[in-house]
């Protein structure tokens, strides 16, 4: 069966008062459509949650730097309706720029803090862009529930400081990242890879896990970065935008491994800028899960 798709915030808004009147909870999956397996499986964790699942497509021109970027993202909703049927995803909730963004709309949502640094400093504007458009698609869903993949992990970290402060009654849940088989995240920008870039583009991944092995371990916060960030250019990326060390759960930088943390990073390969993270494993000390304790930075 095909999911029924509504594009305007009265139609979402009949479709969600009548699943509450049925007693049913509602989970919302906000996407910007070129769906993949990583957006598929925030749908199957949001339909073991909920028993409504609206999953939304919205090119969100507000969260792009460049109007290339935006215009070149792609746009593929026949194809991601298809793949959300068999799931047994409720709703997609695809509504266009002026529907979103009516004339005339002046408000913008700014999370401090979380949002600086990291893809903040490279992308001006982005996380504001982020911010302003998931406040809306929390308050028209109304949704009890929304998922959100880790890869965007600094994007988790601001969309749950917002809801928040805002009081927005949802509750969050960031789900892991999901890898092809040779251990590239996936991403919609990944198509965008030429042949050569996408063979080269998986060391990025091997080599972010290996870093966070040896910070486990102990090892030298500020010598791993700078050897990780060597091998990073040594495989055929052009530029490493950060490779930092952040608090898993403030995303304060880091100097020393002394609380759980992610190693996070944006690289550029070829024309197509990438960005990944991985959790520093915790050390197994007498039987108690421990993050390694104090490299010095
Ligand atoms: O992660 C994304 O695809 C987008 O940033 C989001 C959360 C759908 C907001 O446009």
């Amino acid at each position: 069966m095909n999911v029924p798709i509504v594009r305007t915030v009265a139609q979402l808004h009949a479709t969600v008062a009548q699943w509450r009147r049925e007693g049913a909870s509602v989970a919302v999956v906000p996407t910007m459509g070129a769906l993949h397996e990583g957006h598929l499986s925030l749908v199957r964790a949001a339909l073991e949650g909920a028993d409504r699942v609206i999953v939304t497509l919205f090119v969100n021109p507000k969260q792009f730097n460049s109007a290339a970027d935006l215009a070149a993202y792609p746009r593929t909703e026949e194809e991601d309706a298809a793949k959300l049927a068999p799931l047994g995803a409720h709703l997609l909730y695809a509504p266009n720029a002026t529907e979103m963004y009516p004339n005339g709309f002046a408000t913008t949502v700014t999370v401090s803090g979380v949002s600086e640094g990291l893809c903040g400093a490279f992308r001006p504007g982005h996380f504001d862009g982020v911010a302003t458009v998931v406040a809306k698609l929390f308050l028209q869903t109304g949704a009890d529930l929304a998922f959100f993949g880790e890869k965007d992990f600094q994007q988790l970290h601001v969309v749950r400081r917002m809801a928040r402060d805002l009081d927005i009654p949802i509750s969050i849940t960031g789900c892991p990242t999901v890898r092809e088989a040779d251990g590239l995240a996936l991403s919609s920008r990944n198509v965008r890879l030429t042949r050569a870039e996408r063979r080269a583009a998986p060391k990025l991944a091997s080599i972010l896990f290996e870093a966070a092995r040896q910070l486990s371990e102990g090892a030298s916060v500020s010598q791993i970065i700078s050897e990780a960030r060597a091998a990073i250019l040594a495989a055929d990326y052009a530029q490493v935008e950060y490779l930092e060390l952040r608090a898993e759960e403030t995303l304060e930088p880091l100097q020393a491994l002394d609380r759980p943390a992610r190693l996070l990073v944006a690289a550029w390969i070829g024309e197509t800028r990438l960005i990944d993270n991985v959790k520093i494993p915790q050390q197994r000390t007498k039987g108690v899960l421990q993050t390694a304790a104090m490299a010095t930075g």
